[in-house]
C-alpha cells in the first residue's frame, strides 16, 4: 500500500512538473543563472501564495527567475531588486561582467519581461538590497540571489526576514553541501536553521526553500 501511495505520488508529481515545464517554457529564451528544476520550484511557491501577494526577489539579472515567479503569482506583484550594473562579490562580478552583452541590463531586462507578457506583475527597484531596507513590508516570499558573499547574504537575510509573513517563503540561490564558503550555505546553516523561525520545505537543485513558521 505504501510502495502503491508512493508510486502515486511519484507520478503525480512528473505531471504537475510538465505542465508547469509547459507554462514556464519561455524561460529558455532569457540569458541567467537557474536549472529547469530550479525555475520549477520558484513557479510552485508562487503559485500557491495567496492572492495579492508581494514578492521579493534581491538580484534580477535579466529575468529569469522573475519570470518563473511573476507567471506563477495568481495576483500581487513581484519586486525585482537588482542595480542592473553586473556588480556583485569579487568572484561572481567577473562573470557578470563578461556576460551582461551591450546593451544595458536594465534595458534587457525589460525587453525580457516585456516580450515574454509579465511586466506588468513587476515593480523595478533598481539599486542595491540595502537601499530598500524599510520600504518593503509584509513579505510572502523572499528569493534571495544577489550577493553570494557571507556578509552580503548576512545582511540580506538580516535585514529582510522579520518583514517575511509567518507561514510565508524564504529561497536562496545557491546552496551546496560541499560549499561552505558560499554566503547562501553559510546563511542557511549558520543562521536560518538556528533561527528556529523556518522549517525546511524544499531542496531542488542549490534552490533551498524553507517556511516561516514564527
Ligand atoms: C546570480 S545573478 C541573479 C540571477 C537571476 N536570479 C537569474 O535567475 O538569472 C545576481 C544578481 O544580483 C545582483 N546583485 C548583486 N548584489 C546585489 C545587491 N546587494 N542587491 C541587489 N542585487 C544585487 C547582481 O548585479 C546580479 O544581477
Amino acid at each position: 500500500m505504501i510502495n502503491t501511495n508512493l508510486q502515486f505520488n511519484n507520478k503525480l508529481t512528473h505531471v504537475i512538473d510538465n505542465y508547469i515545464k509547459f507554462k514556464i517554457r519561455k524561460y529558455n529564451q532569457i540569458e541567467g543563472f537557474l536549472s529547469q528544476k530550479e525555475a520549477i520550484a520558484l513557479y510552485k511557491i508562487a503559485s500557491i501564495l495567496p492572492k495579492n501577494s508581494t514578492i521579493v526577489e534581491i538580484g534580477s539579472w535579466k529575468g529569469k527567475s522573475t519570470y518563473c515567479l511573476a507567471k506563477g503569482i495568481k495576483s500581487g506583484k513581484v519586486i525585482a531588486i537588482d542595480p542592473f550594473d553586473a556588480s556583485g562579490d569579487d568572484t561572481s562580478a567577473i562573470i557578470y561582467n563578461q556576460q551582461r552583452g551591450k546593451t544595458s541590463l536594465l534595458q534587457q531586462f525589460k525587453l525580457n519581461m516585456i516580450k515574454l507578457d509579465v511586466i506588468h506583475k513587476i515593480e523595478i527597484y533598481q539599486g542595491y538590497s540595502q537601499d530598500f531596507v524599510g520600504s518593503i513590508s509584509a513579505i510572502d516570499f523572499l528569493f534571495i540571489d544577489g550577493d553570494h558573499s557571507i556578509e552580503g547574504c548576512s545582511q540580506d537575510f538580516l535585514n529582510y526576514s522579520d518583514q517575511i509573513k509567518v507561514g510565508g517563503y524564504i529561497a536562496f540561490h545557491d546552496y551546496y553541501l560541499s560549499r561552505k564558503e558560499l554566503g547562501p550555505t553559510w546563511v542557511i546553516e549558520n543562521k536560518v536553521s538556528s533561527s528556529g523561525r523556518y522549517k525546511f520545505s524544499n531542496l531542488s537543485d542549490s534552490l533551498w526553500i524553507g517556511q516561516k513558521i514564527k
